[in-house]
């Protein structure tokens, strides 16, 4: 698939995924894409699917490609291998089947099997897998536990990829899903996530493929570089833009109109510029 080739080539890259529950965020992830001409990948969770309705959002997406727009869909975390057919079968150009709460060996027969499904109805979608557990949610936590037992090992990671033949791998290097108060990690309490960039770069040398980075909220501008330096191609947002649809509208809904596009437009702005700003940081390193 096309969008693979962004990852060929010596220059590191990596392109921005964010996830939308609103047509908000949607419009903005478009707008920003005319503005930036950088490619974007905007994902939905099983929730924020059955939030949309799969029809619907595919509709919007294949309506943005046909007018030439660089966005990608992607069925992101799913757990239900039902949920991932579905998504194949609707041409997403992503399906994440997430067995990272399965055994190692559960994880790859499942996995494989959404690989067969694809490959078997000559489908075009790419299959992520994803190995290592990520905790947290996309929301506000208070606190995250992380446990050096969650992180994704090279070896078992290479046995994975050449088992399955998944095209892309989202990994656990220190990441977490949201925005915590505080983690805590091997007894000790931090405010700040600290990613292992050896540990990406001793997975990316085991396994050849895009790897993904989950949980991008709360990382700093010299995480993602560094990241992206030791062999990330992909990075999900997500709490971080919510956090921002959230504050705006506090803010905007005490206004005297009651047309809402008066106000959502300034959302949709303010998220936009946030959107292109972690593009070009991702895409021009
Ligand atoms: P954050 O909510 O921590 O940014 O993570 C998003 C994500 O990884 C979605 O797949």
């Amino acid at each position: 698939m096309e969008v693979l080739n962004i990852f060929q080539g010596k220059k590191k890259k990596a392109i921005l995924h964010i996830n939308v529950s609103t047509f908000e965020q949607f419009k903005a992830g478009i707008e920003a894409v005319k503005e930036s001409k950088i490619p974007l990948i905007i994902g939905v969770s099983e929730g924020e699917r059955k939030f949309w309705g799969i029809n619907y959002f595919e509709d919007l997406i294949d309506e943005a490609k046909e007018r030439g727009i660089k966005v990608y869909s992607n069925a992101d975390h799913t757990k239900n291998i039902k949920k991932a057919y579905e998504a194949i079968d609707y041409d997403f150009d992503f399906v994440l089947f997430d067995g990272s709460e399965l055994s190692f060996k559960k994880n790859i027969l499942i996995t494989q099997k959404v690989v067969n499904y694809r490959n078997k109805n000559n489908k075009k979608s790419l299959i992520e897998g994803e190995l290592g557990y990520l905790t947290g949610h996309s929301d506000i936590e208070n606190t995250i536990e992380l446990k050096e037992e969650y992180f994704t090992s090279p070896d078992l990671a290479k046995e994975f990829v050449d088992q399955t033949k998944v095209d892309l791998l989202a990994i656990s290097v220190g990441n977490v899903h949201g925005i915590p108060q505080k983690i805590k990690f091997k007894n000790k309490e931090f405010k700040k996530i600290t990613l292992n960039f050896n540990l990406i770069k001793e997975i990316k040398n085991k396994v050849n493929l895009p790897l993904v980075l989950h949980g991008g909220s709360g990382l700093t501008k010299k995480d993602f570089i560094k990241a992206i330096n030791n062999g990330i191609s992909i990075i999900h947002i997500n709490t971080e833009f919510r956090k921002i649809w959230k504050e705006e509208l506090s803010k905007l809904i005490k206004e005297k109109t009651v047309i809402p596009y008066k106000i959502l437009d300034k959302i949709i702005e303010k998220l936009k510029r946030k959107i292109i700003l972690y593009q070009r940081l991702f895409y021009y390193v």
